[in-house]
């Protein structure tokens, strides 16, 4: 049998899709750590909860971005994860972090990728007037959510939505393919190679849609 898929997960939030992953049926993954830049996360009691070691880093007891984020890749990489897990990390991350990782740090983004990279994304989706908005799953690369997609789900924005019922409905999405993408790695299937994503050893041309 192989062994589970070593994963550290980073947050800065609430933890639903941190939760996602912890609930997911035979997900052959296991959580050696979640680490969050806020110790006030609610994810982190998710966490205990379910006894796995958490740790906080706080941002605020670092000079710069690189000081930071040398010292978040000491603290992940003593756990020896074979993937990192950004679940609502909320952190602009620097390139030498990135390329430290570069094929193993997976991001979720509560857009349809390329749409509506940075903040906000639901009010902006409904500023712009879009029929479908939804939430994407990619390897993380330099620029900032612009890694290739893996999967996405898609929502129809209807005339009364708010801010709030939107993020609520995508949430749910997030929910369903942040595991599914979780999994595909941890069974082997899903590879980045320099030019671009590999699914059962073929090049993925578009993202999956779900
Ligand atoms: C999620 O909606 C995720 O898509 C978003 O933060 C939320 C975290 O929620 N991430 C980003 O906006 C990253 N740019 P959670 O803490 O409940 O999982």
């Amino acid at each position: 049998m192989t062994p589970d898929c070593a994963l550290v997960v980073l947050i800065s939030g609430a933890g639903t899709n941190l939760q996602a992953l912890m609930d997911a049926d035979d997900l052959p993954v296991n959580i050696k750590a979640v680490i969050s830049n806020r110790a006030d996360a609610g994810g982190l009691e998710r966490a205990r909860r379910a006894g796995i070691p958490t740790r906080v880093l706080p941002h605020q007891d670092f000079e710069s971005r690189e000081a930071y984020d040398s010292a978040l890749a000491e603290l992940i990489d003593a756990y020896r994860p074979d993937l990192v897990v950004l679940a609502g990390f909320m952190r602009i991350l620097s390139d030498r972090f990135v390329e430290h990782y570069t094929g193993r740090m997976l991001n979720i983004h509560p857009s349809l990728l390329p749409a509506f990279r940075g903040l906000h994304t639901h009010r902006r989706a409904l500023e712009a007037g879009c029929a479908e908005h939804g939430c994407s799953v990619h390897f993380v690369t330099p620029d900032l959510d612009a890694g290739p997609v893996i999967v996405q789900a898609r929502v129809a924005v209807s005339r009364d939505d708010s801010e709030t019922t939107l993020a609520a409905r995508v949430q749910q999405q997030e929910h369903r393919i942040y595991p599914l993408a979780v999994r595909w790695f941890a069974e082997g299937r899903l590879r980045l190679c320099e030019n671009g994503i590999l699914m059962d050893g073929k090049p993925m041309t578009q993202p999956v849609v779900v």
